[in-house]
């Protein structure tokens, strides 16, 4: 079997080659959260360029599923696998867009990996439904969020927040935009969600919970490219308050209050906190609420 390390360099230009530390991190997150070894995994790597996730999966024993919309891509990760020998990775040519379970069937595992904030809005909505759709278990994104400005989007009864991101010249040719081999495939620009819209959209296409991932470390990672596990159960119901599981959950708020943060750790505040434990305890009030040992122990 070819080593993937003696294989010829797909190209010389150093960012189309996946780099090792964020290879480490998807498959750690995915073998520490699949909840089967890599080798019983179903797993499908969404626009998949040139097949270095799905190839790296399949040499694990995974079954692999890679799409990828650009024929010079998936011609790339065909010629790979079949210099690995190896049979239990398929390349399908395919806009992720028309993602469906009826055609490729579910995953233990979605990697969508540097395509979320390529797609417009609301193709990203309709997306993450699509890969709500064929996810059995856990999806991983990676994937920019909007740190600036931000605007509305509307979805039906849902709103989101992000920006707008040009992909293509309005005036490029359907030709220049298929050599534009990381860029979406036709779409001119795409819609970068803000971090807690990202999160809402998982909660509204039926994720049960979601994580972001800092370990293993990505040093070179930009600071608003990030990567999320997203896992798909039941909602579980909380014994102790009968019919919540019901409930319709609370949205992740964009901003959160400046004021919690001044409570702990605004400059000078354990000085204030340790003064004002000091005055309570040498004068108590009675009925006193709001800096008395107990309201301060507890963080609220
Ligand atoms: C930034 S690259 C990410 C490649 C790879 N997943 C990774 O993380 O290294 C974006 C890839 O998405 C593909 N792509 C963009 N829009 C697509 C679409 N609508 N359907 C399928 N592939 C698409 C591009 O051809 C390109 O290979």
């Amino acid at each position: 079997m070819t080593s993937l390390r003696t294989g010829p360099p797909t190209r010389a230009r150093a960012r189309d080659t996946v780099q090792s530390p964020a290879l480490r991190r998807i498959v750690q997150v995915v073998a520490d959260l699949a909840g089967k070894p890599l080798a019983e995994l179903r797993i499908l790597d969404l626009a998949c360029f040139e097949g270095q996730y799905a190839i790296e999966f399949a040499l694990h024993g995974a079954q692999v599923v890679g799409i990828e919309g650009r024929e010079a891509n998936i011609a790339k990760a065909r010629d790979r696998a079949t210099q690995l020998e190896l049979d239990r990775v398929e390349f399908v040519q395919e806009d992720v867009r028309n993602l469906r379970r009826g055609r490729y069937g579910g995953f233990d595992a979605v990697l969508c990996l540097g395509i979320l904030y390529h797609l417009d809005f609301p193709d990203a909505i309709r997306f993450l439904e699509r890969v709500s759709g064929v996810c059995d278990r856990l999806a991983v994104l990676d994937t920019h969020i909007n740190l600036g400005l931000s605007r509305d989007f509307r979805d039906g009864r849902h709103v989101y927040r992000g920006r707008h991101y040009i992909e293509h010249s309005v005036r490029a040719e359907a030709s220049e935009r298929e050599q534009s081999r990381w860029a979406s495939l036709d779409n001119a620009r795409s819609v970068w969600l803000t971090r807690a819209s990202l999160m809402n959209a998982l909660i509204d296409v039926g994720f049960t919970s979601a994580y972001e991932c800092d370990v293993p470390p990505e040093p070179a990672k930009p600071f608003d490219r990030r990567t999320f596990a997203a896992v798909k159960a039941s909602r579980a119901a909380l014994r102790s308050t009968p019919g919540s599981d019901l409930d319709e959950w609370e949205r992740v708020p964009e901003h959160r209050s400046r004021a919690r943060l001044l409570r702990n750790h605004g400059p000078g505040t354990n000085q204030l906190k340790q003064l004002l434990l000091d005055v309570e305890r040498l004068w108590p009030r009675r009925g006193s609420a709001g800096y008395g040992p107990r309201s301060w122990g507890h963080r609220r």
